[in-house]
């Protein structure tokens, strides 16, 4: 396969090498400097490229995504940051008949972990008990907070059981590549559901595993479609 990184960070630093160790060809490395606004995402520069990894920051990745969109490339997106967005790039993909794989986080325990935390919530509705909170913490450099995990994370603790609001404590120091814990507290107990990064590699094999799904799946989709099945 042939892939094009958009964002030479961390991320796509770590997707690429793991890319090259899988045998997958590198395009090339799209950074900051040549990119404002997408400028560099032109159907020239991408001809030839099987599919897209995106992993920038907020105001930069949906420009990104128009262009890479408008392109026809597959492209994969672990940025986070752009929720409010995500209505008008489907739409765009739709139209355009592209693919697009979205996720806050490629850890392949997330998807599982967030079944798990819905089927907490609904065990322990109703319990009034127990506090119910959630705790996500990472790495200082971290831009955005709460993390998109943990808002995705909300939104199905919600879903399971409306009667609680589930706040979320943002921390951001140290190094941690992402930690989040679902609490319930009461006076005399605590129950807690946690899943740790160990490490960014995590992220990027899931990143890979996306990007080599991708292709043959037009729409718009997460990593659970890619895990579970629509609807799954
Ligand atoms: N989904 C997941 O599993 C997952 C995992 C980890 C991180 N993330 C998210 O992924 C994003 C990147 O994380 P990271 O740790 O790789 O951050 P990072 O190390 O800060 O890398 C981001 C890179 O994007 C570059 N960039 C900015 N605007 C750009 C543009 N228009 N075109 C191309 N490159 C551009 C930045 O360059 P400059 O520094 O020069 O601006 C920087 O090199 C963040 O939103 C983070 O929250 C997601």
């Amino acid at each position: 396969m042939r892939v094009v990184i958009v964002g030479d960070g961390k991320m796509g630093k770590a997707v690429a090498a793991l890319a090259e160790a899988k045998g997958h060809a590198i395009h090339g490395m799209i950074g900051a400097a040549e990119n404002v606004g997408g400028r560099a995402l032109t159907a020239e520069r991408l001809r030839g490229v099987d599919v897209a990894v995106e992993f920038t920051r907020p105001e930069a990745v949906v420009a990104n995504l128009e262009r890479l969109i408008e392109a026809g490339v597959p492209t994969v997106t672990g940025t986070t940051g752009w929720q409010d967005e995500l209505d008008r790039i489907t739409a765009l993909v739709e139209r355009r008949g592209g693919a697009l794989l979205h996720a806050a986080n490629f850890s392949l325990g997330v998807p599982l972990f967030l079944r798990a935390a819905g089927d907490l919530a609904r065990r322990f509705a109703g319990r009034a008990v127990f506090e119910a909170g959630i705790l996500e913490e990472h790495h200082a450099a971290k831009l955005d907070a709460p993390s998109g995990t943990a808002r995705e994370l909300q939104a199905r603790l919600r879903a399971a059981d409306p009667a609680r609001p589930f706040p979320i404590t943002s921390v951001r120091e140290g190094d941690a590549a992402g930690i989040h814990v679902v609490e319930y507290a009461g006076p005399h107990e605590r129950v807690t559901l946690r899943h740790e990064a160990r490490s960014r590699e995590g992220f990027a094999a899931g990143a890979l595993a996306a990007a080599e799904w991708l292709p043959a799946h037009p729409g718009v989709h997460t990593v659970e479609d890619m895990l579970f099945g629509e609807g799954g």
